[in-house]
């Protein structure tokens, strides 16, 4: 299939799209009480520490991709960033990965300790959820896209998705790991959460269910492309650019495909899994921003 680099529109398109959904997020994150300040500073602090906001971004694309209205998507995708912004603040406890550095500021645990660290992973956790229940489509013009959301995101975010893949992740921990696991591992905690955000914006769309299956096909090739990337990154990238250690991997023993294959055969995988996410896109009606940035994914240094 042909490749489709981003354009300067598309670009141009990213930058809107991030701006759009950093202005919401903020919204969502402006509690006001002193008592449970030290909470709500700790979700804004991980929440406004940058981060590529690829998820959310591709529930707005999704549901443009598909004739949608951004503004329904918009609580969506701020949604499906916030449970991805929790599993990275817990992601890096101590008794999870135990990383110091995450999107370029000491991890949340770091700077506000253990405890509310915890607490904020579970506040955003809950927020995601009472965004979708209080969003204007909940209880205005369409309930039903609301309600799906709901039931994809807390499918694809719990232990049938990303949590299940942590669990595997941390299991295999030490132990020697076989192909099919790993692909089950990198399937859930990390595919599942980039599958809701493109059925999300599906959803928002009001599409009907061939191009949800579509957008979850995507989603499982996509994620499984960046996990492999985010392995090498690991290995071969750079902190600064990172924005968060390098190394972490081989010190938790685990085993990536950059540890099972070495890094060409996993950067050729990766290729694969890139194409096998574009052919998802072919009949779909409006797709080459989402084809351009599938594309630019592969190369990302952070
Ligand atoms: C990091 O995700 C965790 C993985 C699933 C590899 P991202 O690389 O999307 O992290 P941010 O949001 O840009 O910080
Ligand atoms: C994390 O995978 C996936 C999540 C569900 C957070 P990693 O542990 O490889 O992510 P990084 O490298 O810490 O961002
Ligand atoms: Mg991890
Ligand atoms: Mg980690
Ligand atoms: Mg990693």
């Amino acid at each position: 299939m042909e490749k489709v680099a981003m354009t300067e529109n598309h670009q141009n398109r990213l930058t809107e799209d991030i701006a759009l959904i950093d202005e919401a997020l903020n919204a969502f994150l402006s509690g006001d009480d002193p008592l449970t300040q030290v909470v709500f500073d700790a979700m804004r602090y991980s929440m406004t520490a940058g981060g590529k906001r690829l998820r959310p971004v591709l529930t707005l694309e999704f549901c443009r991709a598909l004739g949608g209205d951004l503004k329904k998507a918009l609580p969506f995708a701020c949604a499906v960033e916030m449970i991805h912004c929790y599993s990275l603040i817990h992601d890096d406890l101590p008794c999870m990965d135990d990383d110091d550095l995450r999107r370029g500021k000491p991890s949340c645990h770091i700077q506000f300790g253990e405890a509310n660290a915890l607490l904020a992973g579970d506040g955003l956790l809950t927020l995601a959820f009472q965004t979708l229940g209080e969003s204007p489509l909940t209880h205005g013009s369409d309930p039903k896209a609301a309600l799906a959301a709901v039931g994809i995101l807390s499918r694809r975010a719990g232990v049938e998705g990303m949590i299940g893949g942590q669990v595997i992740d941390l299991e295999s921990e030490g132990k020697p790991v076989k192909e099919p696991v790993l692909h089950r591992l990198h399937s859930l905690k990390t595919s599942a959460l980039i599958q809701a955000a493109c059925e999300m914006g599906a959803a928002a769309a009001g599409a009907e269910d061939s191009y949800q299956k579509l957008a979850a096909d995507f989603g499982l090739y996509l994620g499984l492309a960046f996990q492999i990337i985010d392995d090498i990154l690991d290995v071969i990238g750079d902190e600064r650019s990172l924005g968060k250690p390098v190394g972490s991997d081989q010190e938790n023993q685990k085993t990536t495909y950059a540890s099972l294959m070495g890094i060409e055969e996993s950067k050729q995988l990766a290729r694969e899994y890139t194409g096998r996410a574009e052919e998802c896109l072919r009949t779909i009606p409006d797709s080459d921003f989402l084809r351009g940035l599938t594309e630019q994914l592969l190369s990302r240094r952070y």
